[in-house]
């Protein structure tokens, strides 16, 4: 099971929970932290998602929901950018951002990215292949209303990845706040998510004498597949 999209549900409470529940899953067997050689019971890249963020969210001090998503313009020419994941289930990961963006350009006219959460202190990464498709107004009104008033002034005074002046975006700023003076921040038209419809997932633990554990998901006929690679 994953987090609910409109929740930002990765509080240690949360981690709590997930490490408590999926506790018993195969962990540690062959490699320090690795899915160990009960990797073939593991059918659900989901459930191994989950165990793999709550632990991450235990272990990174800092921003442990941070991925990398590549996408590509019509030419092929690759772009790479940090986000938050803000949601997960198995329809899917989200995260939010500015879609007039240079990600958002490029995802509207090729829709398919690559996204990697890399945990250095657990020598894991997680690499997730797939369509990044906008997720509904509805799903974007919600986790936008969660965000703090400042986050939701910032999204209307900046227009993500267009050349300024300095000082222009305070001045914008400003007049926003002035504009939404005692009154709620709406979500911008122009601000929203995209949820992540993976087609391969690969699981990589670090192990010693580079014997590295990759596990790949692939969907299959009945769900998903499962085989290893070579580090
Ligand atoms: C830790 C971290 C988290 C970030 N999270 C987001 C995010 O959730 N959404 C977003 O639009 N930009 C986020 N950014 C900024 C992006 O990396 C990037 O600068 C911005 O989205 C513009 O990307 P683009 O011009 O390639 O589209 C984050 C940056 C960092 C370093």
């Amino acid at each position: 099971m994953g987090c609910s999209e409109q929740l930002n549900c990765l509080g240690a409470g949360a981690a709590r929970w997930r490490l408590q529940r999926l506790g018993n899953m195969a962990l540690g067997v062959s490699g320090r932290l690795g899915y160990g050689r009960r990797m073939e019971t593991i059918h659900d890249p989901f459930a191994l998602f989950d165990t793999w963020l709550a632990e991450a969210v235990a272990a990174e001090p800092r921003v442990p929901n941070a991925m990398q998503i590549a996408t590509a313009d019509a030419d092929g020419r690759p772009s790479l950018r940090t986000v938050l994941l803000k949601g997960h289930s198995p329809d899917g990961f989200i995260f939010y951002t500015d879609t007039r963006s240079r990600k958002g350009r490029e995802l509207k006219h090729r829709a398919r990215l690559v996204a990697l959460l890399h945990w250095k202190s657990l020598e894991r990464q997680i690499i997730i292949e797939g369509r990044g498709v906008p997720v509904a107004g509805t799903v974007a009104d919600a986790y936008f209303a969660s965000r703090p008033r400042g986050s939701r002034l910032g999204a209307w005074a900046s227009e993500q990845g267009q050349e300024r002046g300095p000082g222009v975006l305070e001045a914008r700023f400003a007049a926003e706040e002035a504009r939404f003076a005692n009154r709620d921040v709406p979500r911008p038209p122009y601000w929203s998510g995209y949820r992540i419809i993976p087609d391969r997932i690969e699981f990589w633990q670090g192990r010693p004498s580079r014997l590295h554990d990759r596990l790949v998901f692939v969907p299959g006929e009945t769900g998903w597949t499962t085989h290893q690679v070579n580090p």
